[in-house]
């Protein structure tokens, strides 16, 4: 299984070509191939020599900065440089972003054989009054097995049914977040033959206090056939561990499928939960990549994400095992809702396929066939009458979904039928699609590609030196041939934990340099984006959320340091001092949308222990910097911090106004921080207009 142990084929600095200071003392201070008792110590010691420059003079730096902002000498950088990567991993999406409350929800969890497995569905009753068993009774073709329930006690008679009935309850993933006046859709599919009375409620974990409740009269039932009910309920407390429950207290058999629970209220109407949906909208990413990474791959290629199988009505998609983060997902969150969720948080989606490559188990160039992919590509941007854009439309978008990226496998460039597939799928789409753009899996950067592409994929996890060595990794990299796409970058190991600031600070000082590189470096996201803490298969992650609570790590608010570049122009500068080794910067000018006002946004990471007092200086400029809403934000803390449930915020973005600001400035860059110096340009009709 994939680690953050045990990577393969990621690219780090050791697999090739060093990274600039790989093999010295890296810019924190920590040499860089230290073993893990050798890193903690030297995060001892550089602790120790930041409490010692903070009470000496002498250890603060002095440094200039020079930005030449003239006209024609800044360069535009790529308008979807900055996005973000989904990928079912830490169930994500499962019991995460999408907001569906019950787990397994189509009991196929063990496959569409029987016995199925069940869980996390648990029995309401003893082997007196119910027996519960799974068969393949359903009335979805493509996913057979449904529960059922044989209730042996009633209402009357000798076995007298307990109080509260018997039955079948569902904890969620971990509990439900279920809150007081809101509602709730619930919808499944039940048969039986008998005159039963049918509970569904919402209750706390252990069933005892109801929160939402609502009854279903078998009268209402068709007669031995299926009858999907749906209903709305709300909730007359709160609880963020509840439950729901189906219980009876007639004796018969009753059959149930497909059984969902989902809060009315959700981003945009379309079933993402609404807290995580607007943290990953609030980075303004303009494009989400999906669905994975590995997941993408699957361990075998019988369990990797099949698009076709996770379109359509929600009831009829079989689901599947995610066999490389271990978990099964029933698929609400499927290839259309990823198209969705691009629309609704302003991104672009970039599909990675499957091109017939597990980790395990691989198809034959000569077998291999790229119409199935042409059929997905055709769902996302066909017209409404093309026989796939149909499909789409049917699902509730007439228009075309913008899909014009495509990834091309993931990590998979080693693989023997690599190549040979690739050729095949590049051609099939580069033919009906000319205007997709194609990303290879294999590296790019040391060396010209033997293959056609539009973008290479480049991924790197490593130590917090190596990272911030590696805002390097571009600088002596051809300006010719494909652009490189960092799809997966990230701290990982000890020096990351679950997010620590120190994680944050490096991949701030790599971001800059991908900045600086823009010319070659055409996209960049984090990885992954989202761990629910009760599943914690890889970290750090960006995003950390449980059934009702979320908060960023030290990563996720670095991400916004980098907002507003994607389209930006990037201004030409040099930072002039004694040792420039734990100092990043760059200078860009960017728009506001909103009301078109133009800002000059100077980014330094400073990853080293001495204050540095900073002399700004800018040429070129065409407007006047006005301090009247111009700011400073800075992300520092301790190296080790991390955010939390109990701390969310331990580590968070502080902006304040920037009175002082002018083209010519001195300001003070404390150690350890990420900071973004926001100069407003004043429009020349703003100062007459004062
Ligand atoms: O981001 C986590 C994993 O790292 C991805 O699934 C894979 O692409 C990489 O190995």
């Amino acid at each position: 299984m994939h680690g953050s142990d045990g990577l393969r084929k990621t690219v780090r600095p050791s697999d090739g070509k060093e990274a600039q200071g790989a093999s010295h003392a890296g810019p924190f201070g920590i040499p860089a191939r230290m073993g893990l008792r050798g890193t903690l110590c030297a995060l001892v010691l550089v602790s120790i020599s930041c409490w010692c420059s903070a009470s000496r003079i002498d250890a603060n730096q002095t440094a200039t900065l020079l930005v030449d902002a003239s006209p024609g000498m800044g360069r535009m950088m790529p308008q979807n440089m900055f996005g973000i990567f989904f990928e079912e991993i830490n169930h994500a999406g499962a019991g995460g972003l999408w907001a569906e409350l019950i787990s397994n929800r189509g009991f196929e969890d063990g496959g569409p054989n029987t016995p199925s497995n069940i869980y996390p569905w648990s029995i309401i009753g003893n082997e007196t009054n119910i027996i519960v068993s799974t068969d393949r009774t359903s009335c979805f073709i493509r996913n057979k097995v449904a529960l059922r329930m044989e209730v042996l006690c009633d209402n009357n008679g000798s076995n007298i049914c307990p109080a509260g009935g018997v039955g079948v309850y569902n904890p969620g993933f971990w509990g439900m977040n279920i809150q007081q006046g809101k509602a709730y859709k619930i919808a499944l599919h039940v048969r039986t033959s008998e005159s039963m009375n049918l509970y569904l409620s919402l209750t706390s974990s252990d069933g005892s206090l109801n929160l939402a409740t609502a009854t279903i009269q078998s009268d209402t039932l068709e007669k031995t056939d299926w009858t999907k009910v749906e209903l709305q309920v709300e909730s007359s407390g709160t609880n963020v561990n509840a439950r729901f429950q189906l219980t009876t207290t007639t004796k018969g058999v009753i059959w149930l499928d497909q059984v969902s629970v989902m809060p009315l209220d959700t981003y945009k109407g379309h079933g993402f939960r609404m807290e995580l949906a607007s943290m990953l909208a609030d980075l303004k990413p303009r494009f989400l990549r999906f669905p994975g990474g590995s997941y993408v791959e699957g361990e075998w290629l019988m369990n990797a994400f099949r698009w076709r199988e996770t379109i359509g009505p929600w009831e009829e998609r079989p689901g599947h095992f995610n066999d490389v983060w271990k978990y099964w997902t029933d698929d609400g969150l499927g290839f259309y809702e990823f198209l969705q969720l691009a629309e609704d948080i302003g991104a672009l989606p970039l599909w990675v396929v499957n091109t017939g490559i597990s980790h395990n188990d691989q198809v034959n160039p000569s077998s291999i066939s790229a119409f199935d992919t042409l059929d997905a590509i055709e769902f996302a941007r066909g017209d409404s009458g093309s026989k796939w854009g149909s499909v789409r439309a049917s699902m509730g978008h007439p228009e075309p979904f913008q899909l014009y990226y495509v990834a091309l496998g993931n990590q998979d460039c080693s693989m023997r039928n690599y190549k040979g597939n690739y050729l095949k799928f590049y051609s099939a789409i580069k033919d009906a699609y000319p205007d997709i753009q194609v990303i290879s899996n294999c590296d790019g950067s040391s060396g010209p590609l033997d293959h056609p592409a539009d973008l290479y994929d480049f991924h790197v996890y490593t130590s917090a030196n190596n990272m911030f060595s590696m805002a390097h990794q571009f600088d002596r990299t051809s300006r010719s041939g494909p652009k490189a796409f960092v799809s997966e970058y990230a701290v990982t190991g000890k020096d990351a934990g679950k997010g620590s600031f120190l994680a944050a600070l490096a991949q701030a000082g790599f971001l800059i340099g991908l900045e600086r590189n823009s010319d070659i470096v055409e996209m960049a996201s984090n990885a992954p984006l989202f761990v629910n803490d009760n599943d914690r298969r890889w970290s750090p992650d960006a995003i950390v959320f449980n059934s009702w609570q979320q908060y960023g790590t030290p990563s996720y608010w670095m991400q916004h340091f980098f907002k507003e570049s994607s389209g930006a122009i990037i201004h030409p500068s040099v930072l002039q001092a004694s040792s420039t080794k734990s100092l990043m910067a760059s200078a860009i000018t960017w728009q506001k949308s909103e009301d078109g006002n133009k800002y000059l946004k100077i980014k330094i990471v400073n990853c080293g222990s001495d204050l540095v007092n900073l002399k700004i200086s800018v040429t070129g400029l065409e407007n006047d910097v006005c301090s009247c809403v111009s700011k400073k934000t800075v992300l520092t803390g301790r190296l080790t911090d991390e955010n939390s449930f109990r701390e969310p915020k331990k580590v968070f973005p502080v902006s304040s106004k920037l009175p002082n600001a002018r083209s010519n400035m001195d300001v003070v860059i404390t150690p350890y921080s990420i900071n973004a110096f926001d100069l407003f340009l004043a429009p020349a009709s703003y100062s007459s207009s004062m």
